[in-house]
């Protein structure tokens, strides 16, 4: 369903004590926000953030899994294992992953199947590097990523899903995509799924150097559903300025 969402991604930084005060210092300044608020946090920070956001608006997601149920994968964590203690979202392909832990579009797939067969709802990265967008291959490439993202779905499982538009040249960089080419991918991925699945009813963010300067300007185009942001989420009084774009 499209909505207004704003979610954070820590990437590997904050410590469990760091997470909690960040949890108490933003709930005040988001309450009364309309837009959804999640936080996708490392996984030993997950239990103290789930038991911190009780009787607040704030979600929690984790920022990977395995797409095997239970096994022989030393340090990995399953989807299972991630609903077991309530957590909600999970961020799957982002382009750290695919680029420094081999993640393919085919292993995202498998965890996007995994996360939904076992209620949770993913956040799917995609996007292009400089070089794919430098030669004018932007829309080719990140349609092509979704539609392996969301391969053998069904229109009931494109309820549950979250997608985020990352180009890569613009994470953690300060370069933002301009307003208008961040809409006009977006518009792309909508039509695609729209294509695929016959319905343009999904929430898709941009992420990118979204900050509390310029996160008003990209969330209120037409087809931009709100963000997806990494440094800037990292302390809790920008990030509600985020949350409040408005
Ligand atoms: P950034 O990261 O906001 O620091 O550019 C975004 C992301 O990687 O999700």
């Amino acid at each position: 369903m499209r909505r207004k969402v704003i979610a954070g991604n820590w990437k590997m930084n904050m410590l469990p004590n760091e997470a909690i005060d960040f949890v108490n210092n933003l709930a005040p300044l988001v309450k009364n926000s309309e837009n959804e608020v999640i936080i996708c946090v490392p996984f030993t920070d997950l239990f103290y953030t789930l038991l911190t956001v009780q009787e607040t608006n704030i979600h929690v997601g984790a920022q990977n899994m395995h797409w095997e149920e239970k096994g022989a994968y030393t340090g990995e964590v399953s989807a299972e294992m991630l609903k077991s203690i309530n957590v909600e979202y999970v961020i799957i392909g982002h382009s750290e992953r695919r680029q420094y832990f081999n993640e393919t579009d085919e292993t995202v797939n498998l965890k996007v199947k995994s996360a939904l067969k076992h209620g949770l709802k993913p956040i799917i990265c995609v996007g292009e590097t400089l070089e794919q967008k430098e030669q004018g291959k932007t829309l080719e490439v990140i349609t092509s990523q979704i539609s392996r993202a969301l391969q053998d779905l069904t229109l009931d499982d494109i309820s549950n899903i979250i997608v985020a538009y990352e180009p890569i040249w613009a994470i953690g960089t300060g370069k933002t995509a301009s307003s208008d080419d961040a809409n006009e991918s977006i518009k792309a991925i909508r039509n695609q799924i729209e294509k695929e699945f016959g319905t343009n009813d999904v929430t898709i963010l941009y992420g990118g150097s979204v900050n509390a300067e310029n996160a008003k300007e990209l969330f209120t185009m037409s087809d931009i559903d709100g963000g997806l942001v990494g440094g800037a989420s990292l302390n809790a009084e920008k990030f509600s300025k985020i949350v409040n774009f408005e």
